[in-house]
């Protein structure tokens, strides 16, 4: 082929193969079958081999050109590269937004929130639209020079789009996240361990690993992501959600689970929204960041030390903590079975509260030999039920009681009882005024009977006044029974009479399952 035509052919190959790339690692389609971008890739390559003098550094044979460095030059940077500042809480957080109302009484805060992806902050510069340098964050003002590495990263561009309004021949430098998925993480885990080799912690510090690898081949081979969320450069955007707008535009892959909120309301809808599902993610993340929407206030409120104020992460709680095991109790089943439970000094895991935990039966107290004023480990993962993992031994004082059960029943004084052979211990008192109770309660539930209103407390009520002692005596209450109760008007009594009424057929399964059969 001739020079001139050559020239042809591999400017449309080199458009062609970055729209490929850019569906494919961007915005997540894939727009010709696999293998097609390959041969298009070969096809460049060999006429680039041809013609040496014709290889561009914006070409996409250029993401793994790169030679091994012996080391990597340092980089200033040209506007400090923050950390951010941690919340735990939505307490701290009001308390943050309080302190930056104060700085800025006269305005109006609105912001933006975005997932705080679990990764390694860099930043990139583009010159004449085309990717010159990209940094690792390093001290914060100097970083390394990882250029080569990144331009092996995909979703990455090379070269900027062309965009209305913006003149690309400026240095632009934008900011993000350079992360590995858990997919890719555990299949290089994987491998590891078929080689006998060892594993690696998590998909942060491989993917930090990654990056600064001298040998550009290695960080090829690691299939890393990216998300851009930051816009050095002004473009002219007025807030924080216009420079994800426009960083978009340029072609950088941008979060797609962000979310603007007019008020710190909505921040803690999204908080709480992504402390649940954060499991559902491909990638690992840590918390939320929350930023003021308005650059005009950057200025205004300024930075302290490594961070701004006009940012903060907002953590979730780990999923894992230690708290005090004050007590162990047992509570009573409609069964009879008695169950021990933790008493836990309140402690915040993973999004919620937790002062309590089932310990199942005497034998798992043992197995897992835990005392009564242990300092013990909490787990909770997502929406799963809260468990206690492990006393800390070490942090005995020699005042830890042992758990016994008890030889009667808390409630009625019954004999426990506990066959031969069974994990579960139980009341042996058929008319146990707790078991009686639990059954009421487990026939009014929802799988059940469904009866609405009809409460614990309600029951209890009941049981005190001798008004029921079974479930069938529910249904010869009548108003008069309840009305003349303390606390009890005319109208909540219609109300509980109305809907036992109503729910006094039910369907056979409903009814089966209502006994407790
Ligand atoms: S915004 C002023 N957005 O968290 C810094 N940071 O502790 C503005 N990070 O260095 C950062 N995901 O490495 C921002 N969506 C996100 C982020 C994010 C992860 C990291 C980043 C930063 C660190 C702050």
């Amino acid at each position: 082929m001739e020079i001139k035509e050559a020239k042809k052919r591999i400017k449309k190959l080199r458009l062609k193969i970055d729209k490929i790339r850019y569906h494919y690692h961007v915005l997540d389609e894939l727009i010709v079958p696999e293998g097609v971008k390959d041969s298009l890739q070969h096809e460049l390559q060999e006429l680039e081999q041809e013609y040496p003098q014709l290889i561009t550094a914006d070409s996409p044979t250029q993401r793994v050109g790169g030679k091994p460095l012996a080391k990597f030059e340092k980089v200033t940077h040209s506007k400090a590269m923050l950390s951010l500042n941690d919340a735990f809480s939505e307490e701290e957080l009001i308390a943050w937004e309080e302190r930056i109302k104060k700085l800025a009484p006269e305005e109006k805060f609105d912001y933006f929130a975005e997932l705080k992806i679990d990764g390694f902050a860099v930043t990139l510069i583009y010159e004449n639209g085309i990717l010159k340098t990209g940094a690792t964050r390093g001290n914060g003002f100097v970083g390394e020079n990882i250029t080569q590495n990144l331009k092996t990263i995909e979703s990455i561009p090379l070269r900027l789009n062309e965009v209305k309004g913006v003149d690309t021949r400026k240095r632009i430098e934008v900011r993000g996240e350079i992360f590995m998925s858990k997919k890719e993480f555990e299949g290089i885990n994987q491998e590891q361990k078929k080689k006998g080799l060892p594993i690696y912690a998590n998909p942060r510090n491989l993917a930090a690993g990654s990056v600064r690898q001298l040998d550009p081949k290695i960080t090829a081979s690691r299939n890393l992501d990216s998300y851009m969320y930051e816009l050095v450069t002004d473009l002219g955007q007025k807030t924080h959600e216009e420079k994800h707008e426009i960083i978009k535009k340029l072609g950088f892959k941008t979060s797609k689970y962000i979310k603007y909120a007019k008020n710190l309301g909505e921040v803690f809808d999204y908080f709480n929204y992504w402390e649940k599902h954060r499991k559902e993610l491909p990638f690992l993340i840590d918390g939320v960041v929350v930023i003021v929407n308005n650059l005009k206030l950057e200025d205004k409120l300024g930075t302290v030390g490594k961070a701004p104020r006009w940012s903060v992460a907002l953590k979730f709680s780990p999923e894992q903590v230690t708290t005090i095991l004050e007590d162990i109790r047992v509570s009573l089943g409609r069964t009879g079975a008695l169950t021990p439970y933790a008493v836990l000094k309140p402690v915040r895991v993973a999004g919620s509260t937790i002062s309590r935990a089932t310990l199942h039966n005497e034998d798992e107290i043992k197995r897992k030999d835990l005392k009564i004023g242990d300092t013990v480990i909490i787990q909770k993962a997502g929406d799963v039920i809260p468990e206690v993992v492990a006393p800390i031994k070490e942090l005995r004082t020699g005042k830890e009681k042992e758990f016994k059960m008890p030889r009667f029943c808390p409630i009625c004084g019954g004999k426990v009882l506990r066959p031969a052979g069974e994990a579960v211990a139980r009341c042996a008192n058929t008319k146990c005024y707790a078991i009686e109770r639990e059954k009421i309660i487990h026939f009014v539930s929802k799988e059940a009977f469904d009866i609405i209103g009809l409460g614990e407390q309600i029951i209890d009520r009941f049981l005190e006044e001798k008004l029921i002692s079974d479930p069938a005596d529910l249904f010869s209450l009548e108003v008069s029974d309840l009305e003349i109760l303390e606390r009890f008007g005319k109208k909540s009594a219609e109300n509980i009479i109305n809907s036992i009424k109503n729910r006094k057929i039910v369907t056979l399964p409903r009814f089966i399952f209502a006994l407790g059969i």
